[in-house]
C-alpha cells in the first residue's frame, strides 16, 4: 500500500484504541498506540523510584531506558528493556504518571520522534493527543474521537472490572474530568482538535458504528 496514514485523537475513554485497532485490521494497516510509550517511560520511573513529576529525572530515566515498539495488526507490543510490558502499563496509576512525563516537551520530542519513524516505515492508524496536530500534521485521514464523559467513565469501569476491580462511577468519572483537563491545559501539545479533523462522537454509539464511521470516511479521501 502506498502512504497513508490515519490519525485518530481524543480524551482518554473515547474509544480511540478499540476503534484503531479495528480499523488499522480491516485496511491491513499498523496499529500504533502512542499512549503506551508515555505509559512505558512512567512504568520505567516508577521502577526507578523517580517521580513522574520531575521533568530533569524523568528524562534521565528516558535516555537510560531501551523502548521497543513491535507494532502489528492485531495490536501493537511494547518492550521495556527488552521486557514485554503492554500488559503491565494498562493501570489507573501508569495512566496517571503517563499524564505527567506527557506534560515535558524533551519527553514529548523523543517519543514523537519514534512515531513519525513508525508512520515512514508503515501505513499507520495511529491514536493518542497529539496525533493530527503535532506527529502526522500531513495524515491523509485525522478523526477527533469524543464521547461524554459519565460514557467513557462507564467503560473505564468495564475496563477496570476486566482487571477483577471495582470502583464508583462517580469516582472513575472524577479521574476522568482531571485526566482531560490536565491533557488539554498543558503548556506542549495540549489535547485539541485539529482544524481539518473530523469529529466524531461516539456516544451511544457502538464499537462496530465507529468502526464503521470511520471506514466511511476512509472512502471518501482513498
Ligand atoms: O491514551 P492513554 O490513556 O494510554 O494515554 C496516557 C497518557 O499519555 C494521557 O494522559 C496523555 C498522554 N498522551 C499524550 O500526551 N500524547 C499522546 N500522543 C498519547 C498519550
Amino acid at each position: 500500500m502506498e502512504r497513508f496514514a490515519i490519525a485518530i485523537d481524543g480524551p482518554a475513554g473515547s474509544g480511540k484504541s478499540t476503534a484503531a485497532k479495528e480499523v488499522a485490521k480491516r485496511l491491513g494497516m499498523v496499529y500504533v498506540d502512542t499512549g503506551a510509550m508515555y505509559r512505558t517511560v512512567a512504568l520505567a520511573c516508577m521502577k526507578a523510584g523517580v517521580a513522574t513529576a520531575e521533568e530533569a529525572e524523568a528524562l534521565s530515566v528516558l535516555n537510560g531506558i531501551d523502548m521497543r515498539i513491535e507494532p502489528g495488526q492485531g495490536g501493537q507490543r511494547i518492550f521495556l528493556d527488552e521486557k514485554d510490558v503492554t500488559a503491565e502499563i494498562r493501570t489507573p496509576e501508569i495512566g496517571k504518571g503517563a499524564s505527567e512525563v506527557a506534560a515535558f516537551q524533551k519527553v514529548r520530542e523523543r517519543l514523537v520522534e519514534i512515531q513519525q519513524e513508525l508512520a515512514r516505515e508503515y501505513p499507520v492508524v495511529m491514536d493518542g493527543r497529539d496525533i493530527g496536530t503535532v506527529v502526522l500534521p500531513d495524515a491523509e485521514l485525522k478523526i477527533y474521537l469524543d464521547a461524554g464523559v459519565e460514557e467513557r467513565a462507564r467503560r473505564r469501569q468495564g475496563e477496570l472490572r476486566e482487571q477483577g476491580k471495582t470502583e464508583e462511577l462517580s469516582a472513575v468519572m472524577e479521574k476522568i474530568r482531571q485526566r482531560d483537563e490536565a491533557d488539554k491545559s498543558r503548556e506542549h501539545s495540549p489535547l485539541r482538535m485539529a482544524k481539518d479533523a473530523i469529529l466524531l462522537d461516539s456516544t451511544g454509539m457502538s464499537a462496530e458504528e465507529v468502526v464503521q464511521a470511520i471506514l466511511a470516511e476512509v472512502k471518501k479521501v482513498r
